[in-house]
């Protein structure tokens, strides 16, 4: 039986998988088993941020295997430590806790948003979340998250979530009250077609939250880790949050995710009110630490808002090529959405087929989230794969 063949009979079919199976990365390159060579411009969706393999974090990953991999945090673990402090000192944080995923990370800020709420003897614990948003699959994350899709049929749903316009004050300020405990939002919505947020709604959304005395968090999960072109896309915006959730990236593909907290978020969560076997381990903390102390670096950061002006540039003269096809082009940095007017799963199965990874979002979004170390003739390349396709369409 083949990869694919055992997948089918085995895997619990959660996913609709392309019919490739892939057995080495190597920086922006994947290879399937046949030894056809993909250039990934979608990096695991905005996680393989160093590229595949990249020698310097795959060393820190084997030589952290061959010391210690795990002791529970019943003890301390050096490299954890390392890496919150390695996190603190480039971001408004003051203290992190970790975890392993996304919607683990997302679980955790609303437990400590509400966790604050009855500690100051607050009158409520509703969350507010926006339509079009994505925090992850669990119930709590699930239940922030503003498309009816992903929680259909398995309801009820965390309680006391109100769900306002994203990009519009107006309607945050009709849904908020002193029985408000928290605010989630993503600086630039993901899974919801990349679309950014104004400065005007994350200034706003903080006052609001000043206001009423709720902790405003920004989930960084797919923004971080140099994705937008800072370290950090709250950077962009000249606003901080009381909480930043991070996952994806900050690993290079180990599993890890992390709640980054300052002021009255930085202590809420006590001895026993929160915790995770796997958490912050030896392992995943030493692939964040090599992570954070490459991608944290400004002429790293600087690359990828050169490289992420590059690659919209070209997408903007396919646009003028293509203008029956493509409608705009939309993002910071290295995440990038090329707004369709048509449903763009068909262009994104033509693509693979001609050895370039991206992926469709939102049904009409082609979203760009490559390695940030992709280089000019890397990108010329996905290009050209991606002007011919278009021409079939
Ligand atoms: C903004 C955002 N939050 C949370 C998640 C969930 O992360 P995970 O899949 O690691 O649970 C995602 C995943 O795509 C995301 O894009």
């Amino acid at each position: 039986m083949d990869t694919i063949e055992m997948t089918e009979k085995y895997v619990m079919k959660t996913y609709n998988r392309y019919p490739v199976s892939f057995v080495r990365g190597r920086g922006c390159y994947l290879y399937d088993e046949n030894g056809k060579e993909y250039l990934d411009m979608l990096a695991g969706i905005a996680v393989c941020n160093l590229g595949h393999c990249h020698p310097e974090v795959t060393e820190a990953i084997c030589e952290q295997a061959k010391e210690l991999i795990h002791t529970s945090n019943l003890f301390h673990i050096k490299p954890q430590a390392e890496l919150a402090r390695l996190i603190c000192e480039n971001s408004f944080g003051e203290k992190v806790f970790f975890c392993n995923s996304g919607a683990e990370a997302n679980e955790g800020a609303i437990k400590l948003a509400r966790r604050y709420a009855f500690e100051k003897s607050k009158k409520g614990y509703e969350i507010v979340a926006f339509k079009n948003s994505f925090h992850g699959r669990t119930f709590a994350s699930v239940s922030v998250t503003g498309q009816g899709k992903y929680n259909e049929g398995f309801g009820p749903m965390l309680s006391d979530v109100k769900f306002a316009e994203f990009n519009n004050l107006d309607s945050v300020k009709a849904v908020i009250s002193d029985k408000t405990c928290g605010i989630i939002v993503e600086p630039i919505q993901g899974e919801g077609g990349i679309v950014p947020a104004t400065e005007e709604f994350l200034k706003g959304l903080r006052e609001i939250a000043d206001e009423i005395d709720a902790i405003l968090i920004f989930d960084e999960v797919q923004t971080g880790i140099g994705r937008t072109g800072k370290l950090f896309a709250y950077q962009h915006y000249n606003v901080e949050p009381d909480v930043m959730t991070l996952a994806k990236a900050l690993g290079n593909g180990v599993p890890i995710g992390a709640i980054v907290a300052k002021g009255k978020a930085a202590n809420v969560l006590k001895p026993g009110l929160h915790a995770s076997t796997f958490g912050g381990n030896f392992l995943a903390t030493a692939a964040g630490v090599k992570v954070i102390e490459t991608v944290s670096k400004d002429e790293f950061l600087e690359s990828v808002n050169e490289k992420g002006n590059y690659l919209k540039g070209k997408l903007l003269e396919l646009k003028k090529e293509f203008p029956h096809i493509i409608e705009s082009v939309r993002g910071m940095g290295l995440m990038i959405g090329v707004v369709c007017k048509m449903e763009c799963g068909r262009i994104v199965e033509k693509a693979l087929e001609k050895g370039l990874i991206i992926n469709c979002t939102a049904k009409n979004v082609l979203r760009f989230a490559p390695p940030l170390i992709i280089s000019e003739e890397e990108i010329d390349t996905g290009i050209r794969i991606l002007k011919n396709i278009l021409s079939i369409f």
